[in-house]
């Protein structure tokens, strides 16, 4: 029988491993197998002789998606109610950690209540294009503040003792294909850009349970990838908890238990468990890896086990949805029209249909039955009294007429469709033939009731928004253009309001392209998907009863074809190739120094702030392996409005032995300030901030000198800059006949034995081939192994061996087989 759970964190551990290892040991091989595949589409298995009992798992991120009904049913069906937070991808705009753990511990205390032992969330997977269907479940396009945001999520909703499934691990960055694509990455480009996410919420926030994604990761499924899971998930990173297969994402039981897959969800009941057991039997197995999965699963059941009842207080989480909206919607552009305030006696136009019908979620396994939806609409009439609105749908969600800035885009598994050849991009569309475009539609009676509504308003808002069909797990976007029926509409109203301010109000979980619309607009407010109470926190915002605070976590570029995946995306022949790289989002676009429309970590706010004295001070070394780089500056609040500042500090090297991004983030952090009030932000940059992952050396490298610290409001807008010089000493190369002699010569070990061996001439100079600086410039390239083919020269096989044992002796008691310290 397995105890009840244990309380005490250190002591309970370890209770609990005994306790797990006597169970094991009385469970029979079936009913360890049993353990390592559900028993339902969303429960372990039970082992009832034993007093095990199934324990369920629910999605998702943004709420709980408990489905109701038999639970042996797979699809998407109805769900109970519960709160609907805002998505990862307007979470992420918040750059605000303290409220994404409230949001994670809401979301917990409702599946504790629900009596979920786990989340299926958050996702960390890398915005590495627009086109993923499932961005708007993703955070950013950016590493660090994806890690970080995503930990405190783990941290809130374990904090309810229930279990955080961090996924998909890794590198499922697209839908087309998604149950088989191999994503052919190369080394550096996973450790920099697709694991660091997984790796610090394991390490920060250690979820009890990680999800392995569907794709191949450079030819192997993820579910039985044995480098993934088992050498870098649990090896590098001490990961202790479950390893649970995405739905479905087990191809060969065995395998993906040897590789490290622990649960298979949901279970090939009879089949996979059949495999396991004939395993063992057939001596292809080692039960002691099976005893290992079960007794993981173990853990969860016994986590799980006797928590203290929870309450779903529907009402004050829909206040935590509304406070986390509201500081996550990002405020693009503003001449100064927002905040609407004097309104009472003004006539306010609010157009488009989404500010009546909202979209505030996502398609597929994330999306929640929500407790209540707040309506624009509504929202705005209640925060603007004695102002009078005027509403006009103005376009249909879902009947988007043929018009020239949307490309019809293929369905997913194809090419997307380029936006290029736009109305402004091909500059041959003019307003007129927008509106005639638009009337001429079956929109035409929807445009001609919005241009009346808005004529002789003071300020006209409209709506607008990617319709839920365009975006969703399970296929890619073809294009990122918002309907024509929504951009002409916005022209037709520039024209037809002359000069009275536009507010567009965007809602869309994926980015959608603005450049060609939003010079008609004073002021944009992208809201994302913002769950239920998106539509009181557009309210909040657009009055100024919320200062604005939300910065972008992902580039909004000018043209699809601008993107740094644009010509690997989305791959074909059950291959998608991430050419660009370490080059994703802003990385990308700086490198290349291309205009964006908004950048990454951009958004305004009513308030005003300035950067001043900025100080640097190291303490450590790099070598020591304890390198703290303390960063320091000054904000102040200029306004005369308290606000919120998201200072960000991005690191550079500008002189690189390999090819590395303008700029990186590496820290945070936001900041409330009143008005007129200063602050000074501190920072703490490690060895790591400052590496790259060597292919070479298969580690984090801290190349020594000088490299410059950004402080800014985004990555486009840095405020204060200083250079440090770090010193570090290079790794040894790795030396052998295939290294040239430059290489070798430049390597002090090295260096060293080649010298000795090949002496000194008489008058002074190095022997042999060293001896001519003439003839070095034109073998320095080649390998020792090239030379010794060539007679003459002095190099031979021989004395390549003892070259290399003299190098690996020199080195033996050095710091090679020093384990890195970060
Ligand atoms: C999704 C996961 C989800 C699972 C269970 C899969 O199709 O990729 O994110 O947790 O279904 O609904």
């Amino acid at each position: 029988m397995l105890p009840q759970a244990s309380t005490e964190k250190g002591a309970g551990m370890a209770d609990d491993d005994e306790s797990i290892a006597a169970l094991l040991a009385e469970l029979s091989v079936p009913q360890k197998a049993a353990l390592c595949l559900g028993s339902d589409f969303w429960h372990t298995a039970p082992v009832s002789e034993h007093g095990i009992e199934a324990v369920m798992m629910s999605d998702g991120p943004h709420g709980l998606r408990k489905q109701t009904g038999r639970s042996a049913d797979a699809g998407l069906r109805a769900s109970e109610a519960a709160t609907c937070f805002p998505t990862a991808s307007a979470l992420g705009c918040s750059w605000d950690t303290d409220l994404v753990r409230q949001v994670g511990a809401a979301l917990g205390a409702e599946a504790r209540a629900q009596n979920i032992a786990a989340v299926l969330g958050p996702g960390v997977n890398i915005k590495r294009h627009p086109l993923c269907g499932r961005n708007f479940e993703y955070f950013s396009e950016d590493p660090f503040l994806s890690g970080r945001l995503a930990a405190a999520m783990v941290d809130g909703l374990q904090s309810q003792q229930v279990g955080g499934c961090v996924k998909h691990f890794a590198a499922n960055n697209q839908e087309t294909d998604r149950m088989r694509v191999s994503a052919d990455v190369d080394e550096r480009t996973l450790r920099e850009i697709y694991l660091p996410a997984f790796e610090h919420v394991v390490t920060a926030a250690r979820p009890w349970l990680v999800m392995c994604s569907y794709n191949k990761v450079n030819g192997e499924y993820a579910s039985q990838h044995r480098w993934l899971l088992n050498d870098v998930l649990r090896e590098e990173w001490g990961f202790d908890g479950l390893v649970v297969s995405d739905w479905g994402a087990v191809h060969d039981r065995v395998a993906a238990l040897r590789a490290g897959l622990d649960l298979e969800m949901p279970p090939q009941l009879g089949v996979s468990d059949r495999a396991i057991v004939d395993a063992v039997a057939a001596g292809s197995l080692d039960e002691a890896v099976l005893d290992r999965a079960a007794g993981r699963v173990l853990r969860l059941v016994l986590r799980a086990r006797d928590r203290r009842p929870a309450d779903m207080d529907a009402a004050a989480h829909h206040a935590v949805a509304r406070r986390a909206a509201a500081q996550s919607l990002v405020l693009l552009k503003n001449d100064g029209v927002l905040p609407l305030t004097g309104m009472a006696g003004r006539t306010i136009a609010v157009i488009g249909e989404f500010a009546r019908t909202p979209r505030f979620q996502g398609a597929g396994s994330s999306q929640v039955s929500p407790t209540q939806v707040d309506v624009p609409l509504d929202a705005l009439a209640a925060a603007l009294p004695g102002a009078t609105l005027r509403f006009a749908a103005g376009y249909l969600i879902d009947g988007d007429p043929p018009g020239p800035t949307t490309d019809a885009g293929p369905s997913s598994g194809s090419r997307p469709a380029t936006d290029a050849g736009s109305a402004t991009d091909a500059g041959s569309a003019t307003d007129a033939d927008a509106g005639q475009a638009a009337d001429a539609g079956p929109g035409g009676d929807l445009v001609a009731e919005a241009v009346g509504a808005a004529t002789g308003a003071d300020v006209v808002l409209v709506f607008l928004g990617l319709p839920p069909a365009e975006e969703s797990e399970g296929y890619d976007r073809g294009h990122i253009d918002l309907p024509y029926a929504q951009t002409s509409l916005v022209e037709r109203l520039a024209k037809a309001v002359h000069g009275t301010p536009i507010v567009a109000v965007l809602c869309n979980g994926g980015a959608v392209r603005t450049s060609t619309w939003d010079h008609a607009a004073s002021a944009v407010l992208e809201c994302w998907l913002a769950g239920q109470a998106a539509g009181s926190a557009i309210a909040d915002v657009l009055t100024g009863a919320v200062n604005p605070s939300g910065r972008l976590a992902e580039t909004l570029g000018l043209r699809m074809a601008d993107c740094p995946a644009y010509l690997n995306f989305p791959g074909e022949e059950g291959h998608v190739r991430y050419g660009e790289g370490v080059y994703v989002g802003y990385r990308g676009y700086d490198a290349l120094e291309l205009p964006v429309a908004y950048p990454f970590g951009h958004g305004l706010s009513y308030s005003s702030f300035s950067y001043r004295d900025l100080r640097i001070s190291q303490a450590g070394s790099a070598d020591a392996g304890d390198l703290a780089v303390t960063v320091r500056c000054t904000i102040s609040n200029t306004s005369d409005r308290a606000g919120h500042e998201v200072v960000q500090v991005y690191v550079a090297d500008p002189a690189a032995a390999v090819a590395r991004p303008p700029r990186e983030l590496k820290a945070f952090a936001k900041i409330g300030l009143e008005p007129g009030a200063e602050q000074e932000v501190m920072f703490t940059l490690t060895a790591r901030d400052l590496s790259y992952w060597s292919a070479l050396h298969r580690r984090w490298v801290l190349e020594g000198g000088e490299f410059r610290v950004c402080v800014g409001a985004s990555s486009r807008d840095i405020r204060l800059s200083a250079a440090i010089t770090v010193p570090a000493t290079p790794p040894p190369l790795p030396l052998s006949g295939i290294s040239t002699l430059t290489e070798w010569l430049t390597d002090p070990d090295g260096g060293q034995a080649l010298r000795g061996a090949l002496g000194t001439r008489p008058d002074g100079r190095p022997g042999g081939i060293l001896g001519s600086e003439e003839l070095l410039a034109i073998i320095g390239n080649m390998p020792l192994a090239t030379l010794a083919a060539f007679p003459g020269l002095g190099v031979t096989t021989e004395l390549i061996d003892t070259l290399v044992a003299a190098v690996i002796e020199r080195r033996a008691e050095a710091t090679l087989g020093t384990p890195q310290r970060w």
